[in-house]
């Protein structure tokens, strides 16, 4: 059985770092913000993070939720937000935000106000991803791109990322950090960051999971460049770094992993 961690040079791509499985995965997500939290907190600031929806998110959070990972974290260093979010109320079993609450944010000594969801009720999405944008600017002052820390996602099978689908017109936006979007595919309506923000992240890192990735994940680190079939490949972080912590089931059909498990 393989335990230890193996870092892959996908150069323009980003570093990919393979762990064995989902559990590792998340120890490895958990690992990230706390850097990400202690590097701001010696700074004397707060950590700007984003969380993504998805499973390794899920069990990063039960991570959180008990010892030690719950005393180790400097919760009154964090600001946290969702790179994307269904629109549905917070207490519905899709909500991204309400998952994470739910999940561990609710049981750890988190200030409310440190806790930054999307407004899914009482207004339209358009504003709702305005009104976000705005909370953004307003937590990273300075800048004029706001630069996060942290940004977490995930990628779907079909090559998605944070609810930028693809063949949407949000994959192109170039002003907006924001927006509210008609998915067609999925019917629905979803809020969800834009490239130029996550690309000004100081960290971006994809958490991807099992042997249903496998192929999307060679097309996207592998293959050709297509924002549009694929749009995880618009994630390219300026001059923040951008790391795939995948296992050993996604990594499976990488070119460069040379010692596939
Ligand atoms: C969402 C997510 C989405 C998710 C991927 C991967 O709200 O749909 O933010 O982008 O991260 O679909 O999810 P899994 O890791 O569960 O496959």
């Amino acid at each position: 059985m393989k335990t230890a961690a193996r870092t892959i040079d996908y150069g323009s791509r980003g570093t990919v770092t393979v762990v064995p499985d989902a559990e590792l995965l998340a120890v490895h997500a958990a690992h990230l913000v706390v850097s990400a939290v202690d590097r701001a907190a010696a700074a004397d600031r707060r950590a700007v993070i984003a969380l993504s929806g998805g499973s390794t998110p899920k069990q990063m959070g039960k991570l959180f939720a008990a010892e030690p990972m719950r005393s180790r974290m400097a919760w009154n260093s964090i600001e946290v937000f969702w790179g994307d979010e269904r629109w549905v109320p917070l207490d519905d079993p899709e909500s991204n935000a309400g998952e994470a609450m739910r999940g561990f944010l609710d049981r750890v000594p988190v200030a409310k106000e440190r806790l930054h969801p999307f407004a899914t009720g009482g207004i339209d999405p358009e504003q709702s991803a305005r009104d976000l944008e705005q909370e953004i600017r307003r937590l990273t002052p300075g800048t004029a791109i706001p630069q996060f820390d942290l940004i977490l996602l995930g990628m779907g099978d079909d090559g998605h990322t944070a609810s930028l689908f693809p063949g949407t017109a949000a994959i192109h936006e170039t002003e907006r950090l924001v927006v509210g979007h008609r998915v067609d595919k999925l019917d629905a309506t979803r809020l969800t960051f834009t490239p130029p923000l996550i690309n000004a992240a100081r960290k971006v890192a994809f958490l991807v999971g099992g042997a249903s990735k496998a192929e999307m994940l060679a097309a996207v680190l592998d293959g050709p460049v297509d924002f549009d079939m694929y749009p995880s490949q618009v994630v390219r972080p300026r001059s923040g770094d951008l790391t795939w912590i995948v296992d050993e089931a996604a990594a499976s059909r990488l070119e460069r992993n040379v010692d596939r498990g």
